[in-house]
């Protein structure tokens, strides 16, 4: 491996991501570690303490663990950048200024399996500023949310468009498809995720430097102003992902960190001005302004992914599972969702050797381990509040009303009931309207998630009270 190499691929994704670099003592970890040089010897030659060095490198190992799709730890940092060949795979794809004069392809091996037409080309000077977009192999479904992007985006001139649904839902990879169906409208097209919760002025500077500007000023009205001029100028289709991340953990859902508010400054110039871009926005929960600019009439929309339904087949096809014939009741205890699905069908491909019978056989349901831990980032993120709602209710044997769930909780009503909208505006809850009004639940995985994670007498892992 070419140590210093794989440093400076780091360092452009890292700066991608963040609009930062690496700094000397990141840089040193990676080396370190990479040269198999324990916390204490690279503390040593670094100059800073030991428990420094161990913090840099649990933020450091976060950032791999979201960029390759796996957990990086120190013991496994060097074999999982070998194995995956981490380094060839993005070097190729480093460059911060791409242009590109035939077809995007952002399925490796032209796979387009539900989709026989081949992508739409692109105008010949189409700019492409992709480089941190994650890859998705497959891409099934999802025909009908196409079709509503593409509506939005091309005839109905939607300036803004926002994307929600749980984590996993596949909202990225909706959002990344839609690329290949629409990229000759576009001189410009952007993919940034705001995974580290960059400031406003970080992600707009980012931004700005693509339209290579004779200088960036400082101030962020200046910014804001600059950037719209640019959407004016060019067509460009923008997509800005994890918006979730500027919110506050532990907060009711859409609450902004206090000194990220300002990006509703930027999303309502980019409602509100008069230009022929598109921004989209993808997040796990909605917030109120957004829901307020689409009320209010602006060119703003937004879409609620769910589970694929049938195509979710394809998930099953894929992993060579058996017993087709039980296959819509997998896809139903699983809501259909892409990762949730992805995720058992490979358990149960280890597990059972592809035996969907004998998987539906196990007593209760399973929680695949890494759907546990996409479960428990969320459950972290959630109110004390939201919690306590949540364990009641994966107590409960059939859907409750909510005035049922204000006699049985120890909270008063309107922290119950401002808990409970902040939950369905995270897209955890079930619900259905019947004549005796609208009740709520858990669905089944979540419900499973709580009970054996929270419920059981297991060792606690992370009930905020
Ligand atoms: N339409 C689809 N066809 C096939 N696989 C899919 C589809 N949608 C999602 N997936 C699979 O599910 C996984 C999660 O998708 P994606 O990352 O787009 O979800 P997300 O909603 O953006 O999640 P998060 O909020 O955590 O970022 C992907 O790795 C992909 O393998
Ligand atoms: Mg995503």
């Amino acid at each position: 491996m070419d140590i210093a190499q794989v440093v400076n691929i780091l360092d452009e994704l890292l700066f991608d991501k963040t609009g930062s670099h690496l700094d000397f003592i990141q840089k040193s970890v990676l080396e370190g570690t990479l040269q198999e040089k324990t916390y204490s010897e690279i503390a040593l030659k670094s100059g800073y303490s030991e428990s420094h060095v161990a913090d840099t490198a649990s933020d450091l190992w976060k950032f791999l663990s979201e960029l390759l799709g796996e957990k990086v730890r120190k013991a496994n940092v060097k074999a999982i950048l070998e194995k995956t060949n981490f380094s060839s795979a993005i070097l190729g794809n480093t460059s911060s200024h791409i242009t590109v004069t035939n077809n995007i392809n952002l399925c490796p091996n032209n796979t387009y399996p539900n989709n026989n037409s081949p992508p739409t080309p692109l105008k010949s000077s189409t700019k492409l500023h992709l480089n941190n977009a994650p890859k998705f192999p497959y891409f099934y479904g999802r025909n009908n949310e196409l079709s509503t992007l593409k509506d939005w985006l091309i005839n109905q001139e939607i300036r803004l468009i926002t994307i929600f649904g749980i984590s996993g839902i596949g909202k990225t990879a909706t959002a990344l498809h839609l690329i290949n169906e629409i990229p000759q409208h576009f001189d410009y097209i952007i993919y940034r995720a705001l995974y580290f919760s960059p400031s406003l002025t970080t992600t707009l500077t980012n931004l700005l430097q693509i339209f290579s500007p004779p200088e960036i000023p400082n101030d962020i009205e200046s910014k804001i102003n600059l950037f719209i001029d640019y959407l004016t100028q060019y067509q460009c289709l923008i997509i800005l992902d994890d918006i979730q991340n500027l919110f506050t953990p532990q907060k009711l859902a859409g609450t902004w960190q206090t000194d990220r508010t300002s990006y509703h400054l930027l999303f309502q110039a980019i409602a509100l001005s008069s230009h022929h871009s598109n921004i989209i926005l993808l997040s796990q929960e909605k917030w109120l302004e957004i829901q307020q600019l689409e009320k209010a009439n602006y060119p703003v929309k937004s879409l609620i992914l769910s589970g694929l339904d049938s195509d979710a087949t394809e998930i099953l096809h894929h992993q060579n599972l058996a017993n087709q014939e039980l296959w819509p009741q997998l896809i139903t205890l699983y809501q259909s969702h892409p990762l949730w699905l992805e995720l058992t069908a490979e358990l149960i491909g280890e597990l059972s050797a592809g035996n969907v019978s004998e998987f539906l056989e196990y007593q209760g349901l399973i929680v695949p381990e890494g759907v546990r831990s996409h479960l428990d980032k969320k459950w972290q993120k959630l109110a004390p509040n939201e919690q306590k709602i949540m364990l009641q209710l994966a107590q409960e044997t059939a859907p409750i009303g909510i005035s049922k769930i204000t006699h049985k909780i120890d909270l008063v009503a309107t922290e119950i009931v401002n808990s409970i909208l902040s939950l369905k505006m995270r897209f955890l809850l079930e619900t259905e309207t019947t004549e005796n009004g609208n009740l709520i639940s858990l669905s089944p995985i979540l419900k499973e998630y709580i009970k054996s994670r929270y419920l059981l007498n297991l060792p606690d892992k992370g009930y905020n009270n």
